[in-house]
């Protein structure tokens, strides 16, 4: 399973870099917009490229396809490791057809159903990204959505990736996995979460204690 960081900060970025955890990175309109002003929309992309030397989504704020395309050409020059992120809408799956015959990859975000995920997939994206944590909160289970998914792209032998996003915990990392999905995409938080166990402290704790006693 890919692991991408969920999020436009650099200092966050840079740090799971240096774990050799960063498979890519997404980003979305109110991530980039939690950022500092001094840097336009283009040089944080550029930025992020640069450390994760692999797919980076970027997502249009254009909501027809005349704009869509037009943002999504300028973007996809930023870097080679560009993805153009589009939303789920039909003018969103109509620039997913176009821009995938032009090799332009897309992640196709916003995904709440299975028969969402299938037109994306049907339009050529590169990724569709289920939000699991967003239907969570809306007691829906997004869960189910990912073990739909896994059945239906395996049915029909898509080459669009499954990558879980809108995730809350590494227990939605560890039931993604286990239902086969391409990628996650995790908050900062979440990555660090992954790490964490009381008896893995406890344990270092009482080595170090026993070591120090001899
Ligand atoms: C996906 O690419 C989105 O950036 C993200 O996962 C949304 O997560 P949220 O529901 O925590 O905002």
């Amino acid at each position: 399973m890919k692991f991408f960081l969920d999020s436009a900060n650099i200092d966050e970025i840079e740090e799971i870099a240096s774990l050799g955890l960063l498979d890519g990175v997404t980003t979305n309109p109110s991530l980039v917009a939690k950022e500092d002003g001094q840097s336009s929309f283009k040089e944080i992309i550029k930025k992020i490229c640069k450390i994760a030397k692999g797919p980076v989504s970027a997502e249009v704020i254009s909501t027809t396809y005349n704009e869509m395309i037009e943002e999504a050409m300028v973007l996809s020059k930023i870097d080679k490791h560009v993805v153009i992120k589009l939303p789920m809408t039909k003018d969103g799956i109509k620039a997913t057809n176009f821009l995938s015959k032009k090799k332009i990859p897309v992640n196709v975000t916003l995904i709440f159903t299975a028969s969402q995920a299938i037109l994306a997939a049907k339009a050529g994206a590169a990724y569709v990204s289920p939000f699991v944590g967003r239907l969570d909160d809306i007691s829906a289970d997004g869960m189910n959505l990912i073990s739909d998914l896994s059945q239906i792209f395996g049915n029909y032998g898509f080459h669009t990736e499954i990558l879980v996003a809108s995730i809350r915990s590494p227990e939605h990392i560890v039931q993604s996995s286990l239902l086969g999905a391409d990628v996650a995409t995790l908050p900062y938080s979440v990555m660090l979460q992954l790490f964490k166990h009381p008896l893995t402290d406890i344990g270092i704790e009482k080595f170090l204690s026993d070591w120090n006693k001899k």
